[in-house]
């Protein structure tokens, strides 16, 4: 069935679809992030406030986000542009699936401790969960354990994730940045 021009991933390119959930996550994620890295280098301050406030709210955006983005990528699994052959190949496909698994997992189980927790959950100004209900032991532990690890990871995941893509551009010169980035080029793949 075909699609209006661009939508879906065509083998060569990702579509605007694929884009549109890649660049606003990166977005998300970097908000998400800069307001704790800069927390721990420079410590609190208004500009950090303002940054973390919104924590929750955003954490609740990227697993929903995450999840719609991993059905269109089903979706699309058949004509999405092929890794190349060998470990590389391989190692930018686990990379990926790790990256999905992060994004889904370190906001699932920060959920899991909100309502079994005694501090509470408000989002978008509601308050969904109570304060001052006791801690339910298996849904805080989780979080408590792995949500900051798992974060961490997420991270240093995406610096990899930025690094190999720089290399593809610069090193290896070769076309990887415009199947995410540029013009969508209206190019059918061979069969
Ligand atoms: C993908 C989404 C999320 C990311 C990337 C993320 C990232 C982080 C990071 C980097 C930390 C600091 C860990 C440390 O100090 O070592 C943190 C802490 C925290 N986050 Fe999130 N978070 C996300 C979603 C959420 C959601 C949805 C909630 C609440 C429902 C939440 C609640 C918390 C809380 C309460 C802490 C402090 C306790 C702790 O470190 O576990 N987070 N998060
Ligand atoms: C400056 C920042 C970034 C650049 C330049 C970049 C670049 C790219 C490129 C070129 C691809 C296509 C790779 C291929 O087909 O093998 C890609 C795919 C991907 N990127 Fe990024 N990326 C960035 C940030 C992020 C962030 C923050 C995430 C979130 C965790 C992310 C997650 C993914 C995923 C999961 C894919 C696989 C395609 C998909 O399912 O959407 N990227 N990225």
């Amino acid at each position: 069935m075909r699609m209006a021009h661009g939508l879906r991933d065509n083998g060569l390119r990702y579509g605007r679809v694929t884009r549109i959930f890649h660049w606003s996550m990166a977005a998300i994620l970097l908000w998400q992030f800069s307001g704790i890295v800069i927390n721990r280098l420079f410590g609190r301050s208004a500009l950090t406030d303002l940054l973390n406030s919104t924590h929750g709210e955003l954490g609740a955006t990227i697993l929903l986000l995450a999840a719609l983005r991993a059905l269109w990528g089903f979706y699309n699994l058949k004509n999405r542009p092929k890794h190349e052959n060998g470990l590389l190949g391989i190692a930018a496909r686990l990379g990926h699936i790790c990256l999905y698994a992060l994004m889904l997992f370190i906001p699932a189980i920060a959920f899991l401790r909100a309502f079994g927790s005694e501090w509470g959950l408000a989002l978008f100004g509601i308050q969904i969960v109570s304060q001052g209900t006791e801690n339910i032991g298996w849904m805080v532990a989780p979080a408590n354990l792995l949500h900051g690890v798992f974060a961490w990871t997420l991270l240093a995941m995406i610096a990899g994730h930025i690094t190999m893509a720089l290399i593809h551009r610069f090193v290896w010169k070769d076309d990887v940045i415009n199947r995410m980035a540029g013009k969508i080029r209206d190019l059918q793949p061979a069969e």
